[in-house]
């Protein structure tokens, strides 16, 4: 572990995000493990769809549907009448199908490793990495819009997007953490939510203000930057 993730972890420990989905840092260091489930549900809603459009969903659908077992279960038009709203439907077909392939082919537990999860309906590269981390806790990298911007300011990286895609998902792969990568990844995300915002970033109130280039630089607001249309 880097010192700078050890600074997000520590960071994480007072100021994560309370999340219907999520098992706090202090419940984990308790013992409780995430229910890979409710990860994964919450992972395929988050794919085009805000951390606030979600919250509600989430909770109908685990109301309605506590387990993998019972949402295979379940009738195609009523899910995908509970769906409604969230747009994408083909997240929510992929949805069925998938919790189907997990009870019959996988006795109801979801794959634990991020290449087991590929192989899943709907998981793409993003949402198994995030899946392996956060409910599995292996050291998978997670990158999406939020960590790659913390990563260009971080390093001050000034090759614009998307060109500079696989630079900042190496990036990403140094700082990630073998120690409780669940909640560094959720941490990261949190980050890139609340401190390290598209405008207006909160640099004071960041844990990584002393080592990131581009607060140094004073450019931090001017990254990523993004190639012309
Ligand atoms: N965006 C995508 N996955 C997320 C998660 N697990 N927590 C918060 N925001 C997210």
């Amino acid at each position: 572990m880097t010192a700078e993730s050890a600074e997000l972890l520590r960071w994480y420990d007072s100021h994560a995000r309370v999340l219907p989905w999520r098992v706090g840092p202090a419940e984990r260091a308790a013992g409780m493990r995430p229910d890979p489930y409710r990860v994964w549900l919450s992972e395929v809603m988050l794919q085009q769809t805000t951390v606030a459009a979600v919250k509600a969903y989430f909770l109908r659908f685990t109301e309605l549907w506590p387990n993998v077992a019972a949402l295979a279960g379940a009738e195609d038009d009523v899910v995908m009448g509970e769906w409604a709203g969230l747009g994408y439907y083909a997240r929510a077909r992929n949805l069925l199908a998938c919790a189907r392939i997990v009870v019959r082919n996988h006795g109801g537990r979801f794959p634990d490793t991020r290449e087991g999860l590929l192989t899943l309906p709907g998981v793409g590269d993003y949402t198994a990495a995030a899946i392996a981390a956060i409910a599995f806790d292996r050291p998978e990298t997670v990158v999406d819009g939020n960590v790659e911007r913390v990563m260009a300011r971080f390093h001050a990286v000034s090759t614009p997007l998307p060109k500079a895609k696989a630079e900042l998902t190496a990036l990403a792969a140094g700082l990630t953490s073998g120690v409780r990568p669940g909640d560094y990844a959720q941490a990261v995300m949190d980050l890139g939510a609340t401190i390290c915002t598209p405008r207006n970033p909160a640099c004071g109130l960041c844990p990584w203000r002393d080592p990131c280039r581009a607060r140094a630089l004073g450019i931090a607001a001017e990254l990523p930057r993004k190639a012309a249309k």
